[in-house]
């Protein structure tokens, strides 16, 4: 499937909606309208396009419209010398899975890493999750951490 992993546009709003919405796996986006999910990517949008901490990049098909996304918050930290890339999410539409589109939009983040001098990407993947299972990650080069524990904490 030929796609163009380009920057997220404000125009994109609905694309993203329409995406995240196929999924089906978050409680707060089941539970608003289309309407309200739209205004929320479009709020999202607007502050994240005017902040160069954060990155969106998108899989746009010609006719498909746009198939996937990631997004990415560069975190400065005073012991390193460029900022780390925390991956925050990854999606992929189900229907274009399998076919080569989240490996392009990761290594779209890995050229913007190095472009921002950053030296280390992270994310979360769970471990019931058949990305996990399938080891997407670390056939990219990613390594999972056996002395770190993810800790949450619900406000
Ligand atoms: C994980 C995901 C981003 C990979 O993108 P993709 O375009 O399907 O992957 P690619 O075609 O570039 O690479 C193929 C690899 O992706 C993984 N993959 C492929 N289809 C998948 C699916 N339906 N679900 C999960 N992982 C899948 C496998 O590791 C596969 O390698 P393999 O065939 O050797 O097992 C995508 O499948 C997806 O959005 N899954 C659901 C959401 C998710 O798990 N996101 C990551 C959470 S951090």
């Amino acid at each position: 499937m030929h796609v163009t992993i380009r920057a997220a546009v404000q125009n994109d709003a609905a694309g993203l909606a329409q995406l995240l919405r196929s999924i089906g796996w978050f409680k707060q986006v089941q539970g608003e309208s289309e309407s309200e999910t739209i205004e929320r990517i479009a709020n999202y949008l607007a502050t994240d396009l005017a902040d160069a901490s954060h990155s969106l990049f998108v899989a746009a098909h010609p006719t498909q419209g746009l198939v996937g996304y990631v997004a990415v918050h560069w975190l400065p930290y005073l012991f390193m010398a460029g900022p780390e890339g925390f991956v925050s999410e990854l999606f992929v539409d189900e229907a274009a899975r399998g076919l080569g589109i989240g490996s392009s939009l990761l290594e779209k983040v890995e050229l913007e890493a190095k472009a921002r001098n950053c030296n280390r990407l992270q994310l979360i993947n769970f471990r019931h999750r058949e990305s996990y299972e399938r080891k997407f990650y670390e056939k990219h080069g990613w390594e999972e951490r056996p002395l770190a524990a993810s800790f949450t904490k619900h406000i």
